[in-house]
């Protein structure tokens, strides 16, 4: 069935965030004596912030009540912002942008899947927000990836079927979520890591959308 749309995550999808991410959530753990290893991180991409904080805490066996756990997701996400505050379109990932023109100037539609509560700040940050038709952040969904919840509503508010969408990820859980809602899935990095996606490439320069 030919594409009429892609879904793009965005932190280490569209954006070298995913960095920023693990920086900040290594930051957290060790001040509360969590060891936090590159490995346990590819867990944590794609997952919300709240989800990735308990399981940060059930790694370190630690037990927080629910005011502990807020403070501990706002130094998170200041630490976070303080490394976003210095993106420029510079940052886009290798390929990215032409990637967005191609599918703008084929009629494809263009929709953002991330878990991430910042997404507009970034993407208006990068200079490409005008190019969305459809944005699904961690602002509009309930379950977190590898949930499918994000991936499908934004083929709904596309009003397209999953089979005629593709989606782009670099994360186990977003693979996951979107293999489940039904969708072709690009995987964004490591094939062995990604082994559950359609195709693996390592950036968007690395494919085209004649190819999908
Ligand atoms: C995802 C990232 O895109 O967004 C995760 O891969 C992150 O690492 C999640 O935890 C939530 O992001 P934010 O910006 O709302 O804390
Ligand atoms: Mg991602």
């Amino acid at each position: 069935m030919a594409v009429k749309a892609c879904i793009f995550d965005m932190d280490g999808v569209i954006v070298d965030t995913a960095k920023f991410h693990f920086k900040a959530w290594q930051r957290l753990a060790e001040s509360l004596g969590i060891p936090f290893t590159e490995h346990q991180n590819e867990q944590l991409k794609g997952v919300s912030r709240v989800d990735s904080l308990e399981k940060i805490l059930a790694w370190g066996n630690l037990e927080l009540n629910s005011q502990k756990k807020i403070e501990l997701m706002e130094l998170k996400n200041k630490w976070y912002l303080d490394f976003v505050a210095e993106v420029t379109p510079e940052d886009m990932l290798p390929g990215t942008f032409d990637f967005l023109k191609s599918c703008n100037e084929a009629g494809v539609k263009i929709a953002l899947g991330s878990s991430s509560k910042n997404a507009i700040l970034i993407l208006e940050k990068l200079q490409i927000i005008h190019f969305f038709d459809s944005i699904v952040d961690g602002n509009k969904i309930t379950l977190s990836k590898p949930n499918p919840e994000v991936f499908l509503r934004a083929a709904r508010e596309m009003e397209l079927e999953p089979t005629e969408c593709v989606v782009f990820e670099d994360a186990i859980s977003g693979v996951d979520a979107a293999k489940s809602g039904g969708f072709r899935c690009i995987g964004i990095g490591d094939p062995q890591i990604l082994s559950k996606a359609d195709r693996v490439v390592e950036s968007l320069a690395n494919i085209h959308l004649s190819e999908l």
